[in-house]
This record gives C-alpha cells, structure tokens and sequence, in this order.
C-alpha cells in the first residue's frame, strides 16, 4: 500500500514538473521580444496601388484567418489545443490607431506593436514581401470600409504548447526566417522563373507541400486535410501536366482526369492568379527537382 501512495505520488511530481517545464519554456519562446527596425516606406493611397495591394492581400489568403471581409475571425477554438484569432484588420480595429511602421513590423516580420511574435502569421511567407508589394497590401487594408468586430485574445493551450516544442506545429513564423538578414532584391513581376519561384515564396505553396513541394501529410493539419500533392516533374507529381493543365487547377479545381482537388488546396484564392503570374508560377515548378512523393 505504502509503495503504490510513494508511486502515484512520484508520478504526480513527474507529470507536475514536465507540465510546469513546457509551460515555461514555451512561454519564454512565444512571447519573447524581438528587436528589428522597419524601413521607412510611405503608404500611397492612389488607386492603383490599393488595386494591386487588393490582389496580394488575396494571393496571400490573408482572409483565410482574419476573414473573408478581413474584419476577425477565430481560427481554432478547442480547449487543449488553442484559440487563435485573427484580429480586424479594417480600420475599425486595432490597426485603426497603429502607425505604418507597426503594419510594417506586423507584416514583414510577424511582430506586436510589444515587440512580441504574433503567433500564426505566416512571417516565413510575409517576409519575402518586396517594399513595393508590403507598402500596396497595406494602402489597401488602409483603404479597407471599416467593420466593427472584436476577437477574443489568444491562448494556447498545453497540447499545443508541446508540439510547438517538439517543432510539430509552427506557431511563431518569425523563427523560420532571418528577420535580422539582408533582404532579398525586389524581383521585376514578369513571366520569369525568378517571379515565379517568389510567387510560390510568398503564396504559401511551401508551407502545405512541403519544402521540397514533393507533397505528403502536413504537419498539425486538421484531422480531415487531404495530404498535399506532389508539385515537382515527378511520375507521382505534375510530370505529364501541361500548362493549360496547371491552370485549371489552380482556377477551378479540376484536375486533368476530371476529379476535383480538394477544397484544402487553396484555389478559391488561387484562382485570382492572373495569366502572367501562372506562367511565371508553371515556370518556376517545371525548374524545380524531381522529386519522389512526400520527400522532405
Ligand atoms: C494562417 C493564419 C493567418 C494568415 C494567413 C494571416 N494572418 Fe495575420 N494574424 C494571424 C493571427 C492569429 C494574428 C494574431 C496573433 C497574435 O495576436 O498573437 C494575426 C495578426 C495580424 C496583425 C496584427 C494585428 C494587431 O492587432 O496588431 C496584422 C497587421 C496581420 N495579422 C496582417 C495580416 C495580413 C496583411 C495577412 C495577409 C498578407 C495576414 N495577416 C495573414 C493569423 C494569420
Ligand atoms: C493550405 C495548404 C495549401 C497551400 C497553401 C497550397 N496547396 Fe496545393 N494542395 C494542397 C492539398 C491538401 C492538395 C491535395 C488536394 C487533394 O488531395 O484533392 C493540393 C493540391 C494541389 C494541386 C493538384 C495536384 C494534384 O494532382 O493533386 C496543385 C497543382 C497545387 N496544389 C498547387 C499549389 C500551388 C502552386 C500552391 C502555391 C501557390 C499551392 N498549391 C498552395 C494544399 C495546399
């Protein structure tokens, strides 16, 4: 009797201590504070500029976390994993009162105005953002009417806290980047492999195919995601596509035996592409290694 109280009770302090243990060391991470200085860029407002910021802000599925009117949204609300919101980003909420240096920091580098990670921007994506593209996506959220909507805050829970830790889920995008590193030359938007591989940079076709875009299972997808496809000139990729094939898919989810590609791939927002920016994209995927199915 006496040895299975010293037991459970050894059990107790063991789970006490991993559990208080993943708790500090993810908090230290997840709301460590990052020192970058943004350039300064000036805003334009005219309406070209708005119009293409409108587009990026689409290419970028931005609406996919703060909504489809951009306005907020809760994302994911499930006791032990987290709840994660995207705030308002219309010029009712937050961003009504911050400055363009803190849309700046938001955007390239996935900051709070505290200087804390925001936690599920996409900073890997974001980052490569020339100056003339960030400085349009925020002309246009500027331009935004405003909506009157508030998120609750963030909170994540323990289960995610660990597969944060274990780098199963990530939930600080600025850690995949050098956010202290030179930035990378502007790349003129032409039918050029150049624009096409920043296209798939900035798009996010990494992020859900994987880094060698060779497809398979996505790490902390929902449970009901298809694993991606293979996007390389591989047989069990796009080796027998042709362009024409390509846009289909990325315009209507269809692919060339007829089937549908899931909603999970993102080509509600893809199909704003314009015909250019395919080219440049199909370009750019039919340069990459070939490269067996789920590769990492
Ligand atoms: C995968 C989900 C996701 C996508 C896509 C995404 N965001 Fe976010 N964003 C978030 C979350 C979650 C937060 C809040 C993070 C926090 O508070 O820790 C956030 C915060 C922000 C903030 C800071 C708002 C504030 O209250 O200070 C800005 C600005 C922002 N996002 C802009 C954008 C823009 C512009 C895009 C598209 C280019 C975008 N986001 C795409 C999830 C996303
Ligand atoms: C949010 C995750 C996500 C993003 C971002 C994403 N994809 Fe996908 N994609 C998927 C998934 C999942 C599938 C498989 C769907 C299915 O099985 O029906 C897929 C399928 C495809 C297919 C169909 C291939 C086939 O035969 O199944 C193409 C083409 C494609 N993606 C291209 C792209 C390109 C190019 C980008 C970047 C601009 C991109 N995807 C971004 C998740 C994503």
């Amino acid at each position: 009797m006496k040895r299975i109280i010293w037991a459970t009770g050894a059990i107790v302090v063991v789970l006490v201590l991993v559990i208080g243990g993943i708790y500090a060391v993810s908090t230290s991470r997840l709301t460590a504070r990052h020192e970058v200085t943004p350039p300064t860029l000036s805003i334009p407002d005219d309406p070209e500029s708005i119009v293409r910021g409108e587009h990026l802000l689409t290419l970028s599925k931005c609406g996919e976390c703060h909504g489809e009117d951009l306005a907020g949204k809760v994302i994911i609300d499930e006791p032990f994993l987290a709840r994660l919101s995207g705030p308002n980003l219309t010029p009712a909420g937050p961003l009504g009162s911050q400055s363009d240096a803190d849309l700046i920091t938001a955007i390239r580098y996935g900051l709070s105005v505290e200087g804390q990670p925001l936690l599920g921007m996409p900073t890997a994506e974001h980052f490569h953002f020339s100056d003339a593209e960030l400085v349009a996506m925020i002309a246009a959220l500027r331009a935004l009417p405003p909506v009157e909507r508030t998120v609750p805050p963030q909170k994540v829970g323990l289960l995610f806290r660990a597969l944060y830790l274990a780098g199963e889920i990530e939930l600080v995008g600025l850690e995949q980047v050098d956010i202290h590193g030179p930035r990378p030359d502007p790349v003129p938007a032409e039918v050029s492999l150049p624009y096409g591989a920043h296209l798939a940079r900035t798009g996010g076709c990494y992020s859900c195919h994987g880094e060698h875009l060779a497809g398979g299972p996505m790490a902390g997808a929902p449970p009901d995601f298809p694993p991606a496809s293979n996007l390389t000139p591989d047989a069990s990729g796009l080796a027998e596509w042709s362009e024409v094939d390509f846009v289909r898919s990325m315009r209507q989810g269809i692919r060339p035996d007829g089937s549908s590609i899931d909603p999970a791939m993102p080509w509600r927002y893809t199909q704003a592409m314009t015909d250019a920016e395919l080219s440049a994209l199909w370009l750019f995927l039919r340069s990459v290694s070939a490269a067996p199915y789920g590769q990492h």
